[in-house]
């Protein structure tokens, strides 16, 4: 077996070397070098701690932190030399330790095992991605309250079934997006509280007979807890698997987003453009601008269900404690990761460009009768009970469509034919602008209300 191998490190008991393809086969490094970061920082914690407890040196302890930190820059320099033979990014690293301090570096591992370190490096991992991922949530945010802000007075018809149904405004509809978002970050949040657990000291699967000292090294690597058993903290990637399904119902959000800036730049909306920069041409048909970042986004929401649901299968059939099965847990956690960050930041620079058409979004709330339930209130309000009303702005509704005419279009004789009590002062009620101040409470579309949700918005950032 040759220096270089995997087998260095645990090939005692082998009479042979591993096959070739066999080794390619159940090596992970090509994926999982990227927690080389989170490794050497749990390795130095845990160096520290076998220090503190007396099982290493102070000279050996420094040894193998200076070693490590030049390993990182070797890393971070690109001049590390990553060995599939090696098996992982731990192997790797731990191999190169030894080449550069010699026996202090065999000591790293004791009171350790492979299953504590990379259930440790995952979660240090996801622990950063999540608040990065946070920071860019909270740009969309702030962006989505800019937008809504600068059009608390904007029209738009707002939809049921996608038939147009009462006039809304442009910075209510948008602010419907940011309290999706508001519900996935504080998801984000929870599992993060899951995710910053530490699995160090389960060793393989039962402990350690070494004195090791868990809260020491919690402290130093930031983890807000210590699992508390040892064969479920080797074993479960729950936390991995939680993440991913927060990932999907924020992606699902992004999608309908998407569907929605995909409609409404077709010519049949015609509600808003997309600058450029954020669009794509057509190899063949000269006219096309397409909507490339929305469409990618609702495509990609499509991977991210599908890296969660490779986790939970990945897990439904493991028995206690660790399986060589969870080293498939990382491809699709960093997917889900990878696809997410990089959704969120395409939305977060997208959002503050888009460029509403405030006069076609107006003359499409204008048609389909998007103000007969405010003619049915204005009934109720003169004395007709609502099912009458209902009935009667129903009767109006058809003459406008055989008419080809809607309902503020109609003089007052017109709409007196439907009912007596019909005044003058219906007209005020049919327009739009008199349609949204009317819903003016909170959580309603009046223009003030935006204002006001979006001055609380912030207060909640
Ligand atoms: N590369 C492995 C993984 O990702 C590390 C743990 C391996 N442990 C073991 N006993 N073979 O899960």
């Amino acid at each position: 077996m040759s220096k270089e191998d995997a087998g260095t490190l645990w090939g005692g008991r082998f009479s042979e070397a591993t096959d070739r393809f066999v080794q390619e086969f159940t090596a992970s490094v090509t994926f999982d070098k990227r927690l080389y970061r989170h490794d050497i920082a749990g390795s130095v914690a845990h160096a520290r701690m076998l220090q503190k407890v007396g099982v290493l040196s102070a000279d050996e302890c420094g040894a193998i932190v200076t070693g490590l930190q030049d390993i990182l820059a070797e890393i971070e320099r690109g001049d590390f030399a990553w060995a599939v033979a090696l098996e992982d990014v731990h192997m790797n690293i731990e191999s190169r330790l030894t080449d550069r301090i010699g026996v202090a570096g065999k000591k790293l591992h004791t009171g350790r095992s492979r299953n504590d370190q990379v259930a440790t490096d995952v979660r240090l991992y996801l622990r950063d991605e999540i608040d990065a991922l946070d920071a860019d949530l909270q740009r969309l945010q702030t962006a989505l309250l800019d937008v809504a802000e600068r059009e608390a007075d904007t029209l738009m018809p707002g939809f049921t079934h996608l038939q147009v149904a009462q006039p809304v405004t442009f910075g209510h509809h948008l602010l419907a997006w940011f309290e999706m978002l508001v519900r996935d970050r504080a998801r984000f949040q929870d599992c993060r509280k899951r995710v910053n657990v530490m699995p160090l000291g389960a060793a393989a699967l039962a402990g350690t007979s070494y004195p090791i000292d868990r809260a020491y090294t919690a402290q130093l690597l930031g983890f807000d807890g210590i699992a508390e058993n040892s064969l479920d903290a080797v074993s479960d990637r729950d936390f991995a698997i939680e993440f991913c399904a927060a990932a999907a119902l924020l992606l699902t959000h992004l999608s309908r987003f998407s569907e929605e800036l995909i409609l409404w730049t077709s010519a049949q909306f015609n509600f808003i453009n997309l600058p450029d920069r954020f669009c794509t041409g057509s190899s063949i048909m000269p006219q096309k601008k397409n909507p490339d970042v929305p469409e990618l986004v609702r495509g990609k929401t499509g991977r991210v269900n599908g890296d969660l649901i490779a986790l939970l299968t990945l897990m439904k059939g493991q028995p206690l404690a660790y399986n060589k099965d969870n080293q498939e847990d990382k491809e699709p956690l960093f997917d889900a990761i990878d696809t997410a960050r990089a959704c969120v930041r395409a939305y977060a620079d997208m959002v503050p460009a888009i460029e509403p058409k405030r006069d076609n979004m107006r003359r499409a709330a204008l048609t389909g009768f998007a103000t007969a339930t405010d003619l049915a209130d204005y009934l109720v309000r003169k004395g007709v009970a609502f099912r009458d009303a209902h009935e009667v702005v129903g009767k109006a509704v058809r003459y406008g469509v055989e008419q080809e005419r809607d309902l503020a279009a109609m003089s007052l004789d017109e709409l007196r034919q439907f009912s007596a009590v019909i005044g003058e002062d219906v007209f005020a009620v049919l327009t739009l602008e008199g349609s949204v101040a009317a819903r003016d409470h909170l959580g309603g579309t009046a223009p003030r209300q935006v204002r006001e949700a979006v001055v609380r918005a912030r207060a909640r950032l």
